[in-house]
């Protein structure tokens, strides 16, 4: 069994309508399969090389959501949307998040790739179904 297996990258089901927010949604589960590359065997604990490794990818990762959720809060302020404030605490809630996987990794934590991978992919997914998709609707309504 490869560690590839079961990796479910950007689907149709992800579409939120706004283009600029779709690219960039398409990136974030690219940039995820950087995580795979820096620890072939996702289903091991990290080694030192390899949590550094992945150190730095959520680092890019967290780079990527923070220029992501800007530009998707400022779509939102266009049109006064309501789930703004909702929004902006499930993105603060997501980078939180990643720095403390960050941390745990950087005091040596040993956890496996799938992990972090997984935390990632499903927040992503949830996030998009749940909350991003219900503000594309809400925004084409009023811009067309
Ligand atoms: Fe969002
Ligand atoms: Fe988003």
């Amino acid at each position: 069994m490869t560690s590839r297996l079961n990796l479910a990258g950007f689907t149709q089901e992800y579409i939120v309508g706004i283009e600029e927010l779709d690219e960039q949604h398409k990136t974030f589960f690219t940039l995820l399969d950087k995580i795979g590359k820096a620890a072939p065997d996702m289903y091991r604990p990290l080694d030192e090389d390899e949590a550094d490794a992945v150190i730095d990818v959520l680092n890019e990762l967290r780079d990527y959501a923070l220029l992501h959720f800007r530009t998707e809060e400022g779509y939102m302020q266009e049109i006064d949307y309501p789930g703004l404030a909702g929004q902006k605490r499930e993105h603060n809630r997501f980078i939180t998040d990643v720095i403390r996987m960050e941390r745990e990794l950087m005091n040596g934590t040993a956890m496996p790739a799938i992990t972090i991978r997984n935390f990632m992919h499903d927040w992503y997914r949830d996030h998009i179904l749940n909350l991003d998709k219900p503000f594309g609707q809400a925004y084409k309504k009023i811009k067309g």
